[in-house]
C-alpha cells in the first residue's frame, strides 16, 4: 500500500487527535502517503479529503476532541452511499482505511470491508462499549472528569445534607458509571448491566438514611430513567433535599490523560502497522497491556464486552 486514510466518527473522545496523530506519523514514518478524511463518514462520501503532512498533526496531542471534525452520518448504512464513499477513496488513490469511532463507526468499517475496501478500526469513545480492547480511547479522561464532578458534588451535597444523583454517560454501558461510582466513594449506582427500578433503589436509600447517612450520591447511568422525576419521588419518600445532575457534554470534552495520549498513540500506529503487513478488516485493542487485533466483522457480530463484577461488588461493599 502506498495511501492511506484517516477518519474519526460518531461521538468526539480526547485522544483522538492523539490517535490521528499516531497514524499519521507512523504512515509518514513508513513512506506512506496520508490523507485525513473531515466529518467522518459525511465527509467522505462529500469527498472532503485532504493530504496530512507532518505538520497537520503538531501541536495536537493534547487537545480534545478531533480536529478532522466528526459526524453522525446513518445515511452510511446504504449501500450505494457506501459505493460512493468507495469511489471518493479510490479517487484519491487511497488503498486503505483507518476509523477510529465507536460501535457506529466500527460498522461503518466492517461494511466497507465486507464490499471489499480495507479498513481497520481504533476505538474511540467515552463510553468504552467497545468488544475486544479493555480500554477505548477517551473513557480514561472522561472517567477523570467525572469524578472531578462528582467530587465538586460531594462537598456541597455534605454541607446541605443532601441527596445527590448524578446522570453519567455511556450509552448502554455502565463502566463509566461503575468507575465513577467506585473512585468516587458514591452510595449507590444504577447501570444498565443490571437489574433496575426507582422503586428497590429508593429502598436503599431509604436503607441508607436508617443507617445514620446525612448525604448521599448516587450515579445513575443515562437512558436508565429520568432522574428529575425520581429525585421528586425520592423527597416525597424520604423527605431529604434531593438533587439530579446531568453532567452531558462536559464528559466528552477536555485535554486527554496521558493514559488516553498513550493508548491512542500505541493504537493509532499499531494500526498502520498492520495495514503495512498487508492486515485489512481488523480492528485494533488493548488487552493485558498488549496491542492485540481482531476481525472487526467477527468483533462487531459475536464479541462481547466483559462487566466487572469485581467493581459492582465493590460499589456495595463500599457503601
Ligand atoms: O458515544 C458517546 C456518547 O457521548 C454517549 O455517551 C452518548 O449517549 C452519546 O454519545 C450522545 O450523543 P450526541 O453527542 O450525538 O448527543
Amino acid at each position: 500500500i502506498k495511501k492511506i486514510g484517516v477518519l474519526t466518527s460518531g461521538g468526539d473522545a480526547p485522544g483522538m487527535n492523539a490517535a490521528i496523530r499516531a497514524v499519521v506519523r507512523e504512515g509518514l514514518h513508513n513512506g506512506l502517503e496520508v490523507y485525513g478524511i473531515y466529518d467522518g463518514y459525511a465527509g467522505l462520501h462529500a469527498n472532503n479529503i485532504k493530504k496530512l503532512e507532518r505538520d497537520s498533526v503538531s501541536d495536537v496531542i493534547n487537545h480534545g476532541g478531533t480536529f478532522l471534525g466528526s459526524a453522525r452520518f446513518p445515511e452510511f448504512k446504504e449501500e450505494s452511499v457506501r459505493r460512493e464513499a468507495i469511489k471518493n477513496l479510490n479517487e484519491h488513490g487511497i488503498d486503505a482505511l483507518v476509523v477510529i469511532g465507536g460501535d457506529g463507526s466500527y460498522m461503518g468499517a466492517s461494511k466497507l470491508t465486507e464490499m471489499g475496501y480495507p479498513c481497520i478500526g481504533i476505538p474511540g469513545t467515552i463510553d468504552n462499549d467497545i468488544p475486544g480492547t479493555t480500554y477505548t480511547i477517551g473513557f480514561d479522561t472522561a472517567l477523570t472528569t467525572v469524578v472531578e464532578a462528582v467530587d465538586r458534588l460531594r462537598d456541597t451535597s455534605a454541607s446541605h445534607k443532601r441527596i445527590s444523583i448524578v446522570e453519567i454517560m455511556g450509552r448502554y454501558c455502565g463502566d463509566l458509571t461503575l468507575g465513577a461510582a467506585v473512585a468516587g466513594g458514591m452510595e449507590f449506582v444504577a447501570v444498565p448491566e443490571m437489574e433496575y427500578s426507582d422503586e428497590a433503589l429508593i429502598n436503599e436509600i431509604q436503607a441508607g438514611i436508617t443507617k445514620g447517612k446525612t448525604h448521599m450520591l448516587v450515579a445513575v447511568c443515562e437512558h436508565m430513567t429520568n432522574i428529575s422525576s425520581l429525585a421528586k419521588k425520592v423527597e416525597e419518600v424520604t423527605g431529604r433535599e434531593t438533587r439530579a445532575t446531568v453532567l452531558g457534554h462536559v464528559q466528552r470534552g477536555g485535554a486527554p490523560t496521558p493514559q488516553d495520549r498513550i493508548i491512542a498513540t500505541r493504537m493509532g500506529s499499531y494500526a498502520v502497522k498492520l495495514l503495512l503487513q498487508g492486515e485489512g478488516g481488523r480492528c485494533v485493542g488493548l488487552m493485558n497491556s498488549q496491542m492485540v487485533h481482531h476481525d472487526i466483522i467477527d468483533c462487531i457480530n459475536n464479541m462481547k464486552r466483559p462487566f466487572s463484577d469485581e467493581l459492582w461488588d465493590l460499589s456495595f461493599s463500599m457503601f
